[in-house]
């Protein structure tokens, strides 16, 4: 693992351009902290990998270290493709890829700059496993895929108060489209696929998949197509 830390390129890391947002300037003894494991054990210390506005958004619409470690266990199949449906900045793809290296991890998200900082942080710890794609889901193939993480992306439509930025449209019809769209590619997929629902509303499940694991609250959800 500290191998794979250790293949960081500081140079890029100190020279790329999203550096010069409003972020810290930090010292080399800072730097070596930051890219160490602790990068993948604690919130604040991956949330530093973007800039000021993006972690203040953290709480709210990324997953959490810990949740991600828990979903990638359980997406992370071997030679699988998992994709993270609305992958915000990629910290889900990102936490999950790095213990999981035997599984490939995609993003889909529709927002061109989230998916330009999730590029970025993915550059920097130089994750060959893990990839984003820039593009609205509906476009996508997705029976290139086996196994789903779903963090709620759709819910910026039906409550205005959780927008992530006015980037993009949002409205009660393109919640219905989406979440209609997700579910009838999720009905077709073949027994063992794999889905994990954070925040996620039970009616945007087919009834074919079982559940299998619920914790935190009830809000992290694991699912097996039968
Ligand atoms: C709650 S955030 C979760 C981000 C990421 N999955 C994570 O867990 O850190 C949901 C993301 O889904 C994206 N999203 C919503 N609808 C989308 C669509 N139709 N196509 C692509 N991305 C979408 C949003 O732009 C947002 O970045």
């Amino acid at each position: 693992m500290d191998q794979r830390i250790m293949q960081v390129n500081v140079f890029k890391f100190l020279t790329a351009p999203f550096r010069s947002f409003e972020t810290d300037k930090k010292d080399s003894s800072m730097l070596d902290d930051t890219l160490s494991p602790s990068l993948f054990r604690k919130d604040n210390a991956f949330d530093d990998l973007y800039p000021e506005h993006i972690r203040a958004l953290s709480p709210m619409h990324w997953t959490s270290v810990d949740i991600a470690k828990k979903a990638g266990e359980f997406l992370a199949m071997p030679d699988a493709k998992v994709l993270d449906i609305g992958s915000g900045v990629g910290k889900f793809c990102l936490v999950a890829g790095f213990f999981h290296p035997g599984t490939t991890f995609y993003g889909i998200e529709q927002r061109s700059e989230l998916f330009t900082f999730a590029e970025m942080a993915r550059e920097e710890i130089d994750l060959l496993n893990v990839s984003f794609i820039h593009g609205n889901l509906t476009e996508l193939a997705f029976d290139d895929y086996d196994h789903f993480y779903f963090y709620n992306p759709f819910y910026e439509n039906i409550e205005p108060d959780s927008r992530i930025d006015y980037a993009v449209k949002t409205s009660f019809e393109l919640y219905d489209r989406y979440s209609r769209f997700v579910y009838e590619m999720l009905d077709k997929k073949p027994p063992e696929t794999r889905l994990v629902t954070f925040h996620g509303a039970d009616g945007q499940v087919p009834p074919g998949y079982r559940l299998v694991s619920n914790s935190y609250s009830r809000f992290l959800k694991m699912w097996i197509k039968e």
